[in-house]
């Protein structure tokens, strides 16, 4: 049995709904027979699929960073708009891939109006620098008369895009990156970027590049360096990190939250010291702009990223990594975690949506299916409203070879003017736990007593369980079984490895 404290004096803040983005790259299947499959039975008439337009709303995703990822540092936003025949095709050397250029900026924005999501854009500060991103800044938000907005009005569009949140560059800290960086010039560039951009348009929101992952050699002195030349210039600071199990240790993949707690608290604690040396009260927040679960690296440390086929394919399946009971689970302990930090994670994006490490799949042709990721994001979209909330948890704990003793159960609430939603995940890969909620401070602090509307449980005994063309449904949520509450308690029975998510009313 394990016990935790529902208080709602324990407010972190009010939650961003941008906490619930995702990210959608030119990569792989992702536009190309993903989102965009002209030919498909359900396509639309700009060619979008229909079936995953609804599975995307499904999933309740608020912004929507684009096009990229390493794609955008090669990328030539021009090549994207204006008469779609007339576009070039070009090689795309983040993903050894031909780039058709059937969508771009327009088309993409008219497929976010279906999916009901914001779109937020990102530079290309790798191969291009500060006049390329003002064009493209000009192009999408002024409403000025000049010969880009012309352009626009033109290509159908007089009236501005608006897009507010804008990322300077992709993971400029990483050697793989066409147009890497030292922390010094990209400090310098992406300040200057950043000064140019708010005389063009002083709303926007800008997103200068963290470390592309807290095991980056650069990790903390990058933050630093960065933060030291755009702390006056930007409003967020991006951490990227991917989970894998490895060496078959599922205790070990567990125990994932725990890093990227860290990995957000350190940069805090880094942006908060660039502040207080500079004499500065600016509080700069964080954009989680991609995370996931990838199986990146193969039991040889090999990395899985390249097309199978010989030359530049179009559109080749890349990073189509199959996500079971397990991946879902983590996964599930990743949103409680951003939910947790949500005073500094104010912008989180799911790296990515549609057939690349995604938690919806498509064929060509035939099915659009949804992974075993798909289910917490989508229910914690839906039932995380108003302020997130701490829920300490007095549970067992087990041993990590990374992080020591790590609590076997983690949780967190979000309280609305409408009920409470309660987010738990039991990472232990050998005891099940009875937890009881102790909801007094709650039922004090409301007046009244609560129920129990709804319960979700994510568990499998097979661990390895998926979702697949031929077994779609394989994986689901289900009620969570013996989920009650018992006077001011709330029981919820969890099984070993599992995720669950409560609504209480
Ligand atoms: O999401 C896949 C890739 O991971 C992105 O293109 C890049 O930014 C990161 O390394």
């Amino acid at each position: 049995m394990s016990h935790a404290r529902l208080d709602p004096h324990h407010a972190v803040a009010d939650i961003d709904r941008r906490l619930f983005g995702g990210f959608v790259e030119h990569l792989g299947r992702h536009i190309y027979d993903g989102i965009f499959e002209p030919g498909h039975p359900t396509a639309d008439a700009d060619g979008f699929r229909a079936d995953v337009i609804e599975l995307v709303r499904e999933l309740g995703v608020s912004t929507i960073r684009y096009p990229g990822g390493n794609f955008v540092s090669g990328y030539r936003w021009e090549d994207g708009v204006g008469p779609v025949a007339e576009r070039p095709r070009r090689l795309d050397l983040a993903w050894h891939s031909t780039e058709t250029n059937e969508v771009g900026l327009h088309e993409f924005q008219s497929w976010l109006d279906k999916v009901g999501s914001e779109l937020m854009l990102a530079v290309n500060l790798g191969t291009r620098g500060t006049q390329e991103a003002l064009d493209l800044l000009e192009y999408a938000n002024s409403d000025a008369q000049t010969a880009w907005t012309a352009q626009r009005a033109d290509n159908g569009r007089p009236q501005p895009f608006g897009v507010s949140m804008w990322c300077l560059g992709n993971e400029m800290d990483g050697p793989w990156q066409i147009g890497h960086k030292n922390a010094h010039d990209y400090g310098t560039l992406a300040s200057q970027t950043a000064k140019a951009m708010r005389m063009l348009d002083p709303g926007i929101e800008l997103v200068v590049c963290g470390s592309s992952g807290r095991g980056m050699p650069t990790f903390g002195s990058w933050e630093r360096t960065v933060l030291e030349h755009t702390l006056d210039d930007v409003d967020f600071i991006s951490c990227h990190s991917y989970y894998q199990e490895r060496g078959g240790d599922a205790q070990e993949f567990l125990a994932s939250g725990v890093d990227m707690a860290r990995f957000i608290e350190s940069v805090v604690a880094i942006a908060d010291t660039v502040a207080a040396t500079a004499k500065s009260s600016k509080r700069i927040m964080i954009s989680f702009d991609e995370w996931n679960v990838w199986y990146l690296h193969d039991d040889d440390g090999g990395q899985n990223d390249k097309p199978a086929e010989a030359g530049w394919p179009v559109a080749p399946r890349l990073l189509e990594d199959r996500y079971h009971a397990l991946d879902a689970v983590v996964f599930g302990d990743l949103l409680i975690t951003l939910l947790q930090h949500a005073d500094r994670v104010r912008s989180a994006s799911l790296a990515q949506l549609v057939n690349v490490i995604a938690p919806i799949m498509t064929e060509p042709g035939g099915i659009a299916w949804k992974q075993t990721t798909f289910f917490p994001f989508s229910i914690t979209s839906r039932l995380a409203h108003g302020r997130a909330v701490r829920v300490p948890v007095d549970a067992g704990t087990f041993a990590s070879a990374a992080f020591g003793e790590v609590a076997a159960v983690n949780a967190v609430a979000t309280i609305d003017d409408d009920g409470v939603s309660l987010f738990v995940v039991n990472r232990s890969t050998t005891e099940a736990t009875d937890l009881r909620v102790d909801l007094a401070p709650l039922v004090a602090a409301r007046g009244t007593g609560v129920r129990l509307v709804e319960s979700h449980l994510l568990h499998d005994d097979d661990l390895y369980a998926a979702n697949t063309l031929d077994q779609p449904g394989r994986v689901g949520v289900r009620p969570v079984p013996g989920a009650r509450v018992e006077g001011d308690v709330l029981v919820l029975p969890l099984p070993a490895v599992s995720w669950a998510a409560v609504r209480l009313a």
